[in-house]
């Protein structure tokens, strides 16, 4: 019988937050469970080449993504887990489909489109700080998806896009040399497309406005006292659907706790109340993931050999397909 292939990558750009973690990772944890999947996740550390250049970070934030899955619950042994630069044949695949992307793809590619539209408005060269890995990147991530023919990709909403390149990649490809790929699907989750950061715009590094997974209690506290509100003074009612707050507050809490906030909303609880709460609930669940991720950190041997053991698995399974992409081409 054959299952259901599910694979997600994260770049080592910076450190987790909450948006990542509820949008990518939980899902893919999720849906890794279910039953009749075999799930691929990995560290997209090359991707993170194109914005990390300087060794000792580019590392550290490698392994601070490994010791993220892992404090988060992924299991080694029943997911294949890796290190994207471990498995060459990514590299190999990434050429050969380079050689068949239309660069007019790349152009409308929407991280390099925005780089250019704000180098328009600066009125510098449209090409301005852009390297060819940012360029092409979105090759390099078709390569990652089908080279294990993937069924379904969870991301997040701005990632859709490069899903469907790697479609449309896939597509091209099969038209010219034969059926060889299969075309993988985006998984979004609706309720978690986009969440909110603490100035109540998307959760992104680019806005500086995130509360990193994994910081400890006190500046976790610190974070949350900074969300923003507005100036509804305690007594008076608040509106739950306002962002950010009850938004950050739902994914960690109970049904129950969050009937009882959406009480206390109507009752007027105060901001400051809301966040002590929030801050509770966030930080009830985060306590032992935290622990396990300093651990980790702490050992990055361990991370290795559990990286090292998924890349041989991975390596396994891109073999068979990396040969009938090479016997399509006529090599
Ligand atoms: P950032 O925007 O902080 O640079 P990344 O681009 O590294 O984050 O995102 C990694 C994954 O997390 C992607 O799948 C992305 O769609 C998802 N993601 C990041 N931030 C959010 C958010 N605020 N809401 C929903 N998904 C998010
Ligand atoms: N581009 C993704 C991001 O920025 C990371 C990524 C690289 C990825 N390769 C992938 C995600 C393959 C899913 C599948 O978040």
């Amino acid at each position: 019988m054959s299952s259901t292939i599910v694979l997600t990558g994260i770049k080592p750009t910076g450190k987790v937050h909450v948006g990542n973690y509820l949008a990518a990772i939980k899902p893919a944890l999720r849906m890794a469970a279910e039953p009749g999947r075999t799930s691929l996740f990995f560290i997209a550390d090359y991707h993170g080449l194109t914005f990390i250049q300087n060794n000792e970070e580019f590392r550290e934030l490698t392994y601070g993504i490994a010791a993220t899955w892992l404090a988060l619950g992924l299991d080694p042994e029943h997911t294949v887990f890796y290190r994207q630069s471990d498995v060459p044949e990514i590299f190999e695949l990434s050429w050969i489909l380079s050689c068949l992307a239309p660069k007019g793809l790349m152009n409308r590619a929407h991280a390099y489109k925005a780089i250019v539209d704000r180098n328009g408005m600066l009125g510098a060269d449209a090409d301005n700080g852009v390297n060819m890995g940012l360029f092409t990147y979105p090759v390099l991530m078709a390569a990652d998806i089908l080279l294990f023919q993937s069924d379904l990709v969870p991301v997040g909403k701005d990632q859709i896009q490069h899903v469907e390149i790697a479609r449309d990649i896939a597509e091209l490809f099969n038209r010219v040399f034969g059926e060889t790929f299969k075309l993988p699907q985006y998984a979004v989750d609706e309720e978690t497309a986009v969440i909110p950061g603490l100035d109540g715009r998307k959760m992104s590094k680019s806005y500086n406005n995130t509360i990193p997974l994994f910081e400890p209690a006190g500046t976790l506290h610190k974070l949350i006292n900074k969300i923003k509100t507005d100036s509804t003074p305690p007594g008076e009612p608040k509106n739950p659907e306002d962002p950010p707050l009850f938004a950050l507050y739902k994914p960690f809490a109970s049904e129950a706790q969050i009937e009882v906030m959406r009480a206390s909303y109507a009752n007027g609880i105060s901001w400051s109340a809301a966040k002590q709460e929030l801050f509770q609930a966030m930080d009830a669940f985060l306590e032992e993931p935290r622990r396990k991720y300093e651990d980790l950190m702490a050992d990055p041997a361990q991370i290795d050999a559990i990286l090292k053991q998924g890349a041989a698995k991975a390596r396994a399974l891109a073999a068979p397909q990396m040969d009938k992409v090479r016997r399509a081409i006529g090599r």
